[in-house]
């Protein structure tokens, strides 16, 4: 019988999926099998939750909590503040005007109140806020209407008032691109800033949207040092490795090329050597899917295109990948 993947890693790290109402689904058995952490990929989401300022839509959501609650799997909460996925009810008055900063103020408190209360104590890590650093060259924070109406203090107070809903979960910001060296220091700058102003804040999410070459291994390394040096828990959050590069656009694989899936499997192994090194920050690491039969890659950055980002294929048989990293795991 195949070694459990989450056992493997038991020592060092929780080894956790992105999920969805399709993948608890048809991914269940492989789920059930090899992770112990799971995260909504979309259903925790505002606009998922909350689409109208009186109305809640917890179904799926819940769903996934029983799910997990059934089979032993912890939850990680994503996410309560994000620039996307919000519905615009949240950032307008009655007349379709901005709202203004005391009434986001206290939708964003009625929001994380209500959605952090809720699931107290069941899910152990919020991404409290998400992306909120600029990918612009000398621009901080990312504009956003967040920012805009109720400025810079947005950040804390959505710290603050998950803690108060849950005081015992563990609070991360998560953000991409952690590995780029600019980025990665406006970053390391925000959580200092959250830390300083007295933020309950637990640890730093690392999404991880990664391919075969880049970012490279030095880069991730400078940001797991960097971070960590904030006395902070790292988590992986969104882990996958697409066979393709920034810049490549076909659309024409109906199957892997010759050689991605071995590059994918060094590539694999080396990452989770890094992780493995830093096992003592490293909390936990999330795959942003399960196998290869579905991931969010296929929609991004082309529709529709073929991605094979995982340790498990199509048909949730192991990788290449997945032996190789399963070799590290008894080191
Ligand atoms: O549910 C609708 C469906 O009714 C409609 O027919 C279909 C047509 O486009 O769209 C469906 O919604 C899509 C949704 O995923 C569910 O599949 C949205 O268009 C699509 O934009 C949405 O994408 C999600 C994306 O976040 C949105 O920003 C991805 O699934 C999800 O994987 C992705 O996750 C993010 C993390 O939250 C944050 N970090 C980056 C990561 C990848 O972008």
């Amino acid at each position: 019988e195949l070694p459990k993947l989450y056992e493997a890693f038991q020592s060092d790290f929780r080894i956790g999926a992105a999920v969805n109402p399709h993948t608890l689904s048809v991914q269940r058995e492989l789920l059930v099998r090899h992770f112990n952490s799971v995260t909504a990929e979309n259903e925790m989401k505002f606009e998922r939750l909350h689409p109208e300022e009186s109305r809640y839509t917890f179904t799926e959501a819940d769903r996934l909590m029983t799910f997990a609650e059934d089979n032993g799997i912890a939850v990680r909460g994503h996410t309560l503040v994000w620039h996307n996925q919000t519905p615009s009810w949240v950032f307008e008055n009655s007349d379709g005007g901005p709202a203004d900063r005391e009434t986001l103020l206290r939708r964003m408190k009625s929001h994380i109140d209500t959605v952090v209360s809720r699931y107290k104590g069941r899910i152990y890590a919020w991404d409290v806020v998400n992306e909120a650093i600029s990918d612009q060259g000398g621009e901080w924070l990312r504009p956003s209407k967040w920012l805009d109406i109720a400025g810079e203090d947005f950040l804390l107070k959505a710290f603050e008032y998950a803690h108060a809903a849950d005081p015992d979960a563990q609070l991360f910001y998560n953000d991409y691109n952690e590995s780029d060296p600019e980025k990665r220091e406006k970053i390391y700058r925000l959580v200092h800033t959250l830390l300083e102003q007295g933020a309950p804040i637990h640890g730093i999410g690392l999404q991880a949207h990664w391919n075969l070459v880049h970012p490279p291994l030095d880069d991730i390394r400078a940001a797991i040092e960097r971070y960590a040096g904030l006395g902070m828990k790292l988590h992986i959050t969104e882990l996958d490795l697409s066979v393709f590069q920034f810049e490549d656009r076909r659309t024409d694989l109906t199957a892997p090329l010759e050689g991605m899936l071995e590059q994918q499997a060094e590539r694999y192994m080396q990452i989770f050597r890094l992780f493995k090194e830093y096992k003592q920050y490293i909390d936990c690491v999330t795959f942003w899917g399960a196998a290869d039969d579905y991931t969010w890659l296929d929609n991004f950055p082309v529709r529709g295109r073929k991605n094979w980002p995982f340790v498990f294929d199509g048909k949730h048989e192991p990788k290449q990948a997945y032996w190789d990293i399963l070799e590290l795991a008894g080191e």
